[in-house]
């Protein structure tokens, strides 16, 4: 059982201290993409136990949890908490069953985001979606399930507090509902859709609860577990909320730019959904500055830390360059 670390920080590379904010730094980069191969093999072998198997019944939801689940999605949410964490020196272990949550609720909220009522998609990652794959009424419900499921795994997290489990579950629930949250988010996007003179401030405010209220959650539930104190968690705070702007800026960047074998998923439909993104309101080279300008905040918030954050600071870069 653990409430708070006193532990060592325990440096994934060696720190720096700051300073050089150009993101394409080779050792930076692949110091980043170690760390999530990693922590992806963890979360990807520990989600294998948390939900039920394909031949338990119903199977039809089990087995639309998991086509969704297991397709290959990036296991960004996990990989920040498990960063944030072990920049604060918690151990793996502790770390992974609330990041397990927080991809198990992603995952729902990309089954309901292509429902018909909602995107209408049918790609993602690289597969069908579970909609057409298995109906609509089935991926309603393994959206559901994998909802209740995320609540239920931190909430049995039997190494943590108990104290410690509240925290966390008041966080997930807080950024994935409403109005401070994921839902929230989803409500303006889908109200902001064919609507004209959408501003920028309208568009932040989408961007950060549909995406970034998530991001910020599990950067912060890697620094709760860790035991940071309040003055850490409140930098953590704003480089993940950049970092939450930043991941749904280039999100929108990609629709447009990058081919349906590198997304996993059908580009192109932002616009035909007449979405408010900034490509759409400010077009692509003005999107790419305030990219940039994002991705300096999240730096500058990081550089507040006396912890090694050079693979923060990675993270952001990876998301700025990101292809996929
Ligand atoms: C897609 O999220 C939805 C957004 C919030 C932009 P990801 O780009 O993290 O999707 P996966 O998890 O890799 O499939
Ligand atoms: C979705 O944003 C954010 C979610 C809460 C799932 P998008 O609708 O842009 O995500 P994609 O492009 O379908 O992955
Ligand atoms: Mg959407
Ligand atoms: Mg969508
Ligand atoms: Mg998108």
């Amino acid at each position: 059982m653990r409430t708070s670390s006193e532990k060592t920080p325990v440096a994934v590379t060696a720190d720096d201290g700051g300073g050089d904010h150009h993101p394409s730094h080779a050792f930076e980069g692949d110091a980043a993409h170690a760390f999530f191969a990693r922590s992806r093999g963890l979360v990807d072998e520990r989600l294998h136990q948390i939900v039920p198997a394909e031949e338990v019944t119903p199977v039809t939801v089990h087995g639309a949890m998991r086509w969704s689940l297991f397709a290959g999605g990036k296991r960004f949410r996990p990989a920040l908490l498990f960063a944030v964490g072990t920049a604060f020196g918690a151990p793996d272990e502790d770390l992974l069953a609330t990041a397990c949550a927080f991809e198990m609720v992603h995952t729902y909220s990309l089954i309901h985001d292509d429902l018909p009522a909602m995107d209408d998609d049918d790609l993602r990652r690289g597969r069908p979606t579970c909609h057409i794959k298995f109906g609509e009424a089935t991926a309603i419900l393994a959206g559901d399930a994998l909802q209740a499921l995320a609540f239920q795994t931190i909430v049995g997290d039997e190494r943590l507090a108990a104290e410690l489990r509240i925290a966390l579950t008041l966080e997930l629930a807080r950024a994935a509902g409403t109005p401070a949250g994921m839902v929230a988010g989803q409500a303006y996007d889908l109200a902001a859709e064919s609507r004209d003179g959408v501003t920028i401030d309208e568009l932040d405010l989408i961007h950060r609860h549909k995406t970034g209220a998530m991001i910020v959650a599990a950067a912060r539930c890697g620094a709760i577990i860790a035991g940071a104190g309040d003055r850490e968690l409140g930098c953590v705070t704003r480089y993940a909320r950049e970092l939450g702007l930043l991941f749904q800026i280039t999100d929108d960047l990609l629709d447009v730019t990058a081919t349906a074998a590198d997304l996993g998923k059908t580009p192109g439909k932002d616009a035909r959904a007449r979405k408010a993104t900034y490509p759409s309101l400010y077009g692509l080279e003005a999107a790419r500055e305030r990219a940039g300008a994002v991705y300096a905040e999240a730096c500058a918030a990081l550089d507040q830390l006396e912890r090694p954050i050079q693979l923060l600071r990675a993270i952001a870069g990876f998301i700025l360059e990101r292809r996929a």
